[in-house]
């Protein structure tokens, strides 16, 4: 990686393009989703070589369900196996989350995510967000719920409610707001990712399909953010 980088503490990544590099090729949609998990069990890894601290990636998102369902089973199965390799990669020392609303999911899904979460959770390495069921907008209003719940029963004062509260409430308490969210494929939209977390963040758009993403893609992102004077709303 280019000397005198300066590493966001937090890294989103919506991983977009994997149908189209199946297109491009012939292939069915699941097989670009076959090949971007693979992509992100790579990313992962160097993420966490490099020594970034967080990282937030998006794997369906609430509107993906609208897909065919064979694309929607495809997907799921891809998760399914990731949880069934975890125990395989406990030397990577990654503490892995899963965001989202989890509670749509099957028994056997959920049961492994718990586990997953449990095994890793003393693990000090990167710290694994997989988006899954996650819209930013359901993130948003999950957490007023309960803020609101708290507030009827007079465990908070509407005038106690500030940021941090609302951070606290979030998927993601207790972790840094994202810092640089990279979208390959050559959209540029936000689609619903972490919309209260990306106040401040950094976006870099990259013509690459998600399947094709690598670890140079990333250095040139990072390089990038780097470059782009952060100055946070001062001067
Ligand atoms: C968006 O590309 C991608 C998705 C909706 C699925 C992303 C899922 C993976 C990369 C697999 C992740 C697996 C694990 C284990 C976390 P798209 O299908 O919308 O691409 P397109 O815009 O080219 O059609």
């Amino acid at each position: 990686m280019a000397q005198g980088v300066l590493l966001p503490k937090h890294i989103g990544i919506i991983m977009d393009g994997n149908g189209r590099w199946a297109k491009l090729r012939g292939l069915p949609r699941n097989a670009g989703h076959k090949m971007g998990a693979k992509t992100f069990r790579k990313i992962v890894r160097y993420c966490n070589k490099l020594g970034i601290k967080y990282l937030t990636v998006y794997a369906f998102s609430t509107e993906n369900w609208k897909r065919p369902q064979e694309e929607v089973n495809g997907i799921l199965n891809l998760l399914r196996e990731y949880l069934n390799d975890a125990k395989n990669y406990k030397h990577e020392n990654v503490r892995t989350k899963f965001i989202g609303d989890l509670s749509v999911f099957e028994g056997d899904i959920l049961d492994k995510i718990k586990e997953c979460e449990f095994e890793s959770e003393n693990f000090t390495g990167l710290t694994l967000n997989i988006a899954i069921n996650y819209g930013g907008r359901n993130e948003l209003l999950h957490a007023t719920k309960v803020i609101a719940q708290k507030v009827k029963d007079g465990e908070i004062q509407p005038e106690d409610i500030d940021e941090a509260m609302m951070d606290n409430h979030l998927y993601t308490a207790g972790q840094p707001d994202v810092d640089l969210i990279i979208r390959p494929s050559g959209e540029f939209r936000l689609s619903n990712f972490m919309l209260w977390q990306s106040a401040y963040a950094e976006y870099i758009f990259m013509d690459i399909l998600w399947p094709d993403f690598n670890e140079k893609s990333l250095d040139k992102a990072l390089a990038e953010f780097t470059k782009r004077n952060r100055r946070f709303g001062g001067i």
